[in-house]
């Protein structure tokens, strides 16, 4: 399995606060089958403007630390970057590390209590520089919770949508992890990552992810389409998501009820 989203790198934002830490997270990430893992620490502009060549220099201390130690999984390099209007400037100005490094995916995470009225515009314009933007996260948004549909309007415009594995474990709440459960039944996921923090609570935990969804979903979700940002190849937003057929009637049932409650509590908010 390859995981696109994690703090793995010591001591740079929230995530692992020193080697090892590192380590730990690196060896839980094996024991889950995780072959390939990409290091995105926060960037957020003015704030926390995590420098791209230190993450980089961390990315290879890091991968001898883990080849020294026998520990058998590659880290890559990659940022996760808060949306702001000033995004697309600051990759023109060379600010933006890529998943990669290979120019291609931009990692970007809304903030949680809004979808602010530039973000399908700022996504739009990076799509016209030829990035392909993934959305981390979404179920964490308060308005994606309320409505998931609202997903929609990004992946028509070709962005991409990635669940955390945490979420749909629960650990970050009932709320986010029913959204979760609806984006990925709903087809409207191309990835699920572990956007692991820590070697405890929020570590790389994936593997029992199987018990939430089919082989060819988990194939999809967690090696194919990942594989694709790894070799720098394409993924089209509204061919490449998990479609959701093979999940049982009864759960599309609910599905199909949740959306018709989002609608009537989204037009009272009207
Ligand atoms: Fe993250």
């Amino acid at each position: 399995m390859i995981d696109i989203h994690s703090h793995i790198l010591p001591a740079i934002d929230d995530g692992s606060p020193d080697l090892e830490t590192s380590v730990k997270m690196a060896q839980i990430a094996v024991s889950e089958g995780i072959t390939e893992m990409i290091a995105t620490p926060h960037f957020i502009e003015k704030d926390k403007e995590t420098d791209k060549n230190t993450i980089i220099q961390k990315v290879e201390e890091l991968n001898r630390e883990l080849a020294h130690r026998s520990i058998d999984l590659t880290i890559l390099p990659g940022q996760e970057i808060f949306l702001t209007p000033g995004v697309p400037d600051l990759y023109d100005r060379g600010k933006l590390l890529t998943l990669c490094d290979g120019d291609k995916y931009l990692l970007v995470e809304l903030p949680l209590m809004s979808i602010p009225l530039y973000a399908l515009d700022v996504i739009h314009s990076l799509k016209l520089k030829g990035l392909n933007v993934i959305l981390a996260h979404p179920e964490r948004n308060i308005e994606i919770a309320r409505n998931p549909g609202r997903l929609r309007e990004f992946i028509k415009i070709g962005a991409l949508v990635q669940v955390n594995s945490l979420t749909l474990f629960g650990v970050l709440g009932k709320n986010a992890k029913h959204t979760a459960e609806n984006i990925i039944n709903s087809g409207m996921a191309h990835f699920i990552a572990t956007d692991c923090h820590t070697a405890r609570t929020r570590s790389p935990r994936i593997k029992r992810i199987m018990k939430f969804l089919t082989e060819d979903a988990a194939k999809l979700l967690l090696k194919d389409n990942p594989s694709k940002v790894l070799k720098g190849k394409d993924i089209d937003s509204k061919l490449e998501a998990y479609d959701g057929k093979d999940i049982g009637f009864f759960k599309k049932l609910t599905v199909f009820i949740d959306s018709i409650k989002n609608a009537r509590e989204v037009r009272h908010d009207f």
